[in-house]
């Protein structure tokens, strides 16, 4: 994730520096310290790993005896480990590993663990399950905007627009090109979603709604509404990879996805298709990819996610016109940032008072 600027934090409402220790709060902690721990005693004592908007931020510095993380960068593994212990509750990015480690290093205490993202591939949760630790995320509120970058990376991948942009800020645009940077038409084709649910489905609204494409899918459940509304068809893969002409992988990471982009898969795929990634960088395989994309297997690919994250700038696809590469940013927009840090203040504070969460991944 991008390191937001100060301009924009504030914009999200997140709170710069360390203002959530406020000179009166500081002033009554030097006074009274030992106040201070009675008065502490009594919040639940939770670490959040990065700073967050204030939509969630502010309602879980007043419920807690919170303990925010305030560099740009996640905490280092051992550094996390040391902070979570004797935590009731951990507020998580998708950057925290959370295992068996970590929940060794929370101690017996730790009641649930909040994560500001929808995908969970960063925690363990069927560990968290047997230890009885609630665990939350926070689905519905990034759809759109992902669907968005999905679309948008397709876009960008089809009218070479950051090939284009590079070729002006290297002062090679000396003139219109009729053979020029021609790219793929949109209208009329077809998309393959893999993973129909709320992304997948929201990112097939745009395409068959604004473009006409047909839809195929890839589901391990078929999608009557997708059916019903936007006329979808459920596909197997191999007939989704060589029939669409763009594919928007929307699934899941888990141990049947991972890697499922391979160079088998490439290689099933027209020439003239563009991959989309939006989900995780290890539903495809980096290498096979820069195969594809470099032998021409098929024509271009936006990626807003990586393996590994951030990607090394001696990584070969940054080497490729025909790859765009975003920084994870698809749930970067006002409403879905804040969005997400309301729901994971809820299922923080909820997941404390031994309450349903508002999002639970694993309803115990
Ligand atoms: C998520 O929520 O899983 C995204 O990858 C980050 O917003």
């Amino acid at each position: 994730m991008r390191i937001p600027s100060r301009k924009r934090c504030e914009r999200l409402g997140a709170r710069g520096g360390n203002s959530h220790r406020t000179a009166t709060s500081i002033q009554w902690r030097r006074t009274f310290p030992q106040k201070r721990k009675q008065l502490t005693m009594s919040k639940p004592r939770v670490f959040v790993t990065r700073k967050i908007p204030a939509a969630g931020l502010d309602r879980v510095l007043a419920a807690c005896d919170a303990d925010v993380w305030p560099d740009p960068l996640p905490p280092p593994h051992e550094v996390l480990l040391q902070r979570v212990a004797g935590c009731e509750g951990v507020l998580t990015l998708l950057t925290d590993k959370v295992d068996v480690e970590f929940f060794e290093a929370a101690g017996p205490q730790l009641r649930v663990v909040s994560n500001f993202a929808v995908g969970c591939n960063n925690i363990d949760v069927g560990e968290a399950t047997r230890r009885g630790i609630r665990v939350g995320n926070t689905p519905d509120v990034l759809t759109d905007a992902t669907a968005d970058m999905a679309f948008a990376l397709l876009i960008c991948a089809a009218r070479r627009i950051v090939e284009g942009q590079d070729f002006v800020r290297r002062a090679q645009w000396k003139t219109w090109e009729p053979l020029g940077h021609v790219g793929a038409d949109l209208i009329g084709r077809t998309i393959g979603i893999v993973g129909m649910g709320r992304i997948g489905y929201a990112m097939a609204t745009r395409c068959r709604g604004g473009w006409g494409m047909q839809v195929l899918y890839h589901d391990q459940c078929a999608s009557e509404k997708a059916e019903q509304f936007l006329l979808a068809r459920r596909v197997d893969l191999d007939t989704l990879l060589s029939q669409a002409d763009f594919v928007s992988v929307h699934a899941d990471l888990n141990d049947t996805t991972r890697g499922m982009f391979n160079a088998e898969a490439f290689r099933k795929m027209k020439p003239t298709a563009i991959f989309v990634n939006t989900a995780r960088g290890l539903l495809h395989v980096a290498a096979d990819l820069y195969q594809a994309l470099r032998q021409g297997w098929i024509f271009a690919a936006g990626l807003d996610v990586t393996d590994p994250e951030p990607i090394p700038m001696d990584d070969p696809l940054l080497t490729l016109p025909n790859c765009v590469i975003a920084p994870h940013i698809a749930s970067a927009t006002v409403s879905s940032r804040n969005g997400m840090a309301d729901i994971a203040a809820d299922n923080l504070l909820a997941g404390l008072q031994g309450q349903p969460l508002r999002c639970w991944v694993n309803p115990l």
